[in-house]
């Protein structure tokens, strides 16, 4: 099948939300890059979403103004959420980029991300406390949702009487991410809320910079302080990015990966029979059910793939989620299996993007699954006919889970 041949790929049509992998197999099979009517490029090979991952030739920078109108529309400039974008750190190639992640990463070293497992642990703890009676719960609403908030909050230093508006907070930025341009509607939202979200940040960063504290706000203030290697604008959007990026995605790793273990509930035995396979258990579901299904990127320079010469100045799409199924990497792809050994995923990205915050989500979703599993192991799906996926398609991830037990 040609490059451009028709195949029926509508990211928003719910029959895709609801399960995507029949389409990204097909696509993997006949044309595995492939030019959407929309125009954009689909990968859906592991080889060459990890060669895109991973090879400088294909760039981040969406900042030129003809890029940001190509991907987001004529009024692009205009936009505060577009504006926003363009500051973050996974949205910049090199030298920015370097600069901009460097200043975090000192943050996130792997010891004091481990040193945060005892509180996240305690957290789920906490959350498990509020609901154990009721014998029933929503595991996103309940669970899934407002750990990663607590926890990202409790990094940043998002003083505890804030948080509730935070846990609250919608992922209003998300359709910015999805392969196909954002609606005006969706624009409209994702506008608000970074106006709302910088209006208080700026407040709290104010805050910091009179009173600092032992925490990643005051780290990065202090380095805005110290010279020009931090704009006011890249602080804003870059605490925005670990905001956003520390729940929208944790929550999904927790929500998705309960939802397929209690599915497949001999899995569940599984893990329930022998707890030490939990983080394996973690990397497999990052595999099966990938929360960002999708990463995109622009060339920088004329490249062959899978045997189809792209041009410079082309926007790809690695589908993530068609990666992690590929036959020609996985055994029996489609089938989610705890024991699987060393399932490596893609859905951290790779490359000088690489997540920063995989240590964390890892340690979040081990911790949520091992409490779970020693306090509830009789925990069992609520209505196990009622699915209802995100309308999003980058992000993938449930909007309700229903579970009891008891
Ligand atoms: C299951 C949870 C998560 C998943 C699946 C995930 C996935 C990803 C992926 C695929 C990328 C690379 C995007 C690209 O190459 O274009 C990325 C980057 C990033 N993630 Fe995560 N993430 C998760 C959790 C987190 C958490 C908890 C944090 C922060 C606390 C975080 C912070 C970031 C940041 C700052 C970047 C940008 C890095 C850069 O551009 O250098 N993520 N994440």
């Amino acid at each position: 099948m040609p490059a451009t041949a028709s195949v029926h790929f509508d990211p928003r049509d719910p029959a895709f939300v609801a399960n995507p992998y029949p389409v990204f197999d097909h696509l993997r099979a006949t044309a595995p890059v492939w030019k959407a009517p929309f125009g954009r490029w689909f990968l859906t090979r592991y080889e060459d979403c990890n060669l895109l991952l991973r090879d400088r030739r294909f760039g981040k920078d969406y900042t030129a103004p003809d890029a940001l109108k190509q991907r987001f529309g004529p009024t692009a400039l205009q936009e505060p959420a577009v504006v926003e974008l363009t500051h973050m750190m996974l949205m910049r190639d090199p030298p920015d980029h370097t600069r901009l992640r460097g200043l975090v990463t000192k943050a996130f070293t792997a010891r004091r991300i481990e040193a945060l497992r005892e509180r996240v642990r305690a957290m789920a703890d906490g959350l498990l406390d509020q609901v154990m009676t009721a014998g029933r719960m929503d595991a996103i609403r309940d669970l899934a949702f407002p750990l990663p908030v607590m926890v990202i909050c409790e990094l940043l230093g998002i003083p505890e009487a804030d948080r509730d508006r935070f846990v609250k907070g919608s992922t209003s930025g998300a359709p910015l991410l999805d392969p196909r341009p954002p609606t005006r509607a969706e624009l409209d939202a994702a506008n608000f809320g970074t106006q709302a979200s910088g209006l208080y940040f700026e407040a709290l960063f104010e805050q910091r910079r009179r009173e600092p504290r032992d925490d990643l706000i005051t780290q990065l203030v202090q380095a805005e302080e110290a010279g020009d290697r931090l704009s006011t604008a890249e602080l804003r959007a870059n605490v925005n990015l670990l905001f956003a990026a520390g729940h929208e995605t944790t929550v999904n790793l927790i929500g998705n990966g309960l939802a397929a273990l209690l599915r497949q509930p001999e899995q569940w035995r599984i893990l329930r029979d022998d707890p030490s396979l939990i983080p394996n258990a973690v990397e497999e579901i990052l595999r099966y059910e990938s929360p960002v299904q999708a990463v995109s990127r622009m060339l920088a320079e004329p490249v062959e793939l899978s045997g189809v010469a792209l041009d410079r100045g082309e926007l790809l799409v690695a589908l993530i989620g068609a990666a992690n199924r590929d036959p020609a990497m996985f055994a029996d792809p489609n089938r989610l299996d705890v024991t699987r050994k060393n399932p490596n995923p893609l859905s951290f990205g790779g490359g000088i993007h690489f997540c920063l915050g995989a240590q964390l989500a890892r340690i979040e979703a081990a911790e949520v699954f091992g409490v779970l599993l020693r306090r509830i192991p009789g925990l069992r799906l609520a209505a196990p006919d009622r699915v209802a996926w995100r309308p999003s398609f980058a992000l993938r991830g449930l909007m309700e889970l229903p579970v009891a037990w008891g």
